[in-house]
């Protein structure tokens, strides 16, 4: 992960969707004589993958971040009402097409940080017919900005207030309703549960994701987020594809990961904004071999952000990366996460051709401006992207 080959005067063939070949840029203008040239002077990434975001919601969560700022604890917080049910009670309340056009806009800021490739959680639904909605709206997003979007059931995020008295019913119906419905209509890829004191337990998230996995739902697990309880264990027993968070991992989860092929999604945006004082030990998951992939977990509780960028840099800061584990983060690795590893998150012959450009004169700058974005163009399969229309319209930030 800390080893990236970098090309000087160099250029990158695209055809059709896919790249053709990446070489000395004098030796690829010969070869390709008759190609359209764009002349970009900068640096030139692969698109990078967002592998974790909560991205469709209707509304901010003001309310939410003043009261930790005054000492709340995120806990206490969600334990009265607020936190992840504000949301439920926002999505629940929004028409399909008004959630499309917020989760469209906040998309297209996604697309203009540079990610071509975006994983999207539904979980602000916790009923069968919201979370259907929340994975309409991720697929029909596709349609309306060049991404790639990968959707994940999340319908055991929180259990929603009308069975607060009887959490058991609210597992069976996720296990034996929703998980059937959604696959069937094959509305998401992969499962996910908040595996966290407080919400669900390890053996509920067990119950869920091998449901899930039998309706060919790849496991994916919130684990060790803010106390820990041997989620990241239970991921690799599980044979997941991430073990996501691990602020509070404990040093057997580290060994467990290190061992096996399940990625550690680390999210230092989150403990960030939530104030908090730790990140998960990414230079002892590294040094006990695990892959690392780092992702936005763009939500409007804990991480309201859009930028791959600034989740490098707080990789490199906060997390103690180097530049190169944490572009490795948010390509390869955040590529694997998804399935997708032998199709993109690198430049060379054969992968899908998104390409990120970027103003800067030292590749390592990517992971270095502290909320300056430097993306200065994008393609994907191919294809150059508008400039985002996010950027433009006041209007789709002051709906959120
Ligand atoms: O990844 N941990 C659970 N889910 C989100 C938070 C969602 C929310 O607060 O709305 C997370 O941090
Ligand atoms: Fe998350």
């Amino acid at each position: 992960m800390g080893d990236v080959e970098v090309l000087s005067d160099a250029a990158v063939l695209l055809r059709d969707d896919r790249i053709a070949a990446v070489g000395p840029y004098a030796e690829l203008r010969r070869a390709a004589a008759g190609a359209a040239v764009v002349e970009v002077s900068g640096v030139l990434f692969p698109g990078f993958v967002d592998c974790h975001t909560h991205a469709v919601f209707a509304a901010p969560r003001l309310d939410d971040h003043q009261r930790r700022a005054l000492g709340e604890t995120y806990q206490a917080i969600a334990a009265a009402g607020g936190g992840i049910l504000q949301s439920v009670r926002d999505v629940r309340a929004a028409p399909e097409d008004a959630l499309l056009e917020r989760t469209a806009a906040r998309v297209a800021t996604l697309l203009a940080h540079g990610t071509t490739t975006v994983e999207i959680k539904s979980g602000y639904g916790l009923e069968l017919a919201a979370e259907q909605k929340q994975l309409r709206v991720a697929g029909r997003v596709a349609g309306r900005v060049p991404v790639t979007v990968v959707p994940t059931f999340l319908g055991a995020h929180e259990v929603p207030p009308e069975y607060r008295d009887r959490r058991a019913d609210y597992v069976r119906l996720v296990c034996e309703e929703m998980i059937p419905a959604v696959a069937r209509a094959g509305l998401a890829r992969a499962c996910d549960v908040f595996c966290e004191p407080g919400v669900f337990t390890p053996a509920e998230a067990r119950a869920v994701l091998e449901a899930g996995r039998a309706h060919g739902l790849t496991p994916r697990l919130h684990a060790d987020e803010l106390e820990g309880a041997g989620g990241a264990e239970l991921a690799v027993q599980l044979g997941a594809a991430s073990a996501d968070h691990l602020a509070a991992v404990s040093d057997a989860g580290v060994r467990a990961l290190g061992r096996s092929a399940t990625v550690a999604v680390l999210l230092p945006a989150t403990m960030t904004f939530l104030g908090r004082r730790t990140q998960a030990p990414a230079r002892r998951l590294l040094e006990a071999g695990a892959a690392v992939a780092l992702a936005t977990d763009c939500n409007p509780g804990s991480s309201p952000t859009v930028s791959l960028p600034l989740v490098m840099v707080l990789g490199v800061s906060q997390l103690g990366m180097r530049h190169a584990e944490a572009l490795t983060a948010v390509t390869v690795n955040a590529a694997a996460v998804l399935g997708l590893a032998g199709d993109r998150g690198q430049l060379a012959a054969g992968f899908r051709a998104d390409v990120v450009a970027c103003a800067v004169r030292d590749w390592r700058e990517i992971a270095y401006w502290l909320g300056d974005n430097r993306v200065s163009a994008v393609w994907t399969g191919g294809s150059a992207c508008p400039p985002s229309p996010a950027l433009l319209s006041l209007d789709s930030h002051v709906q959120g």
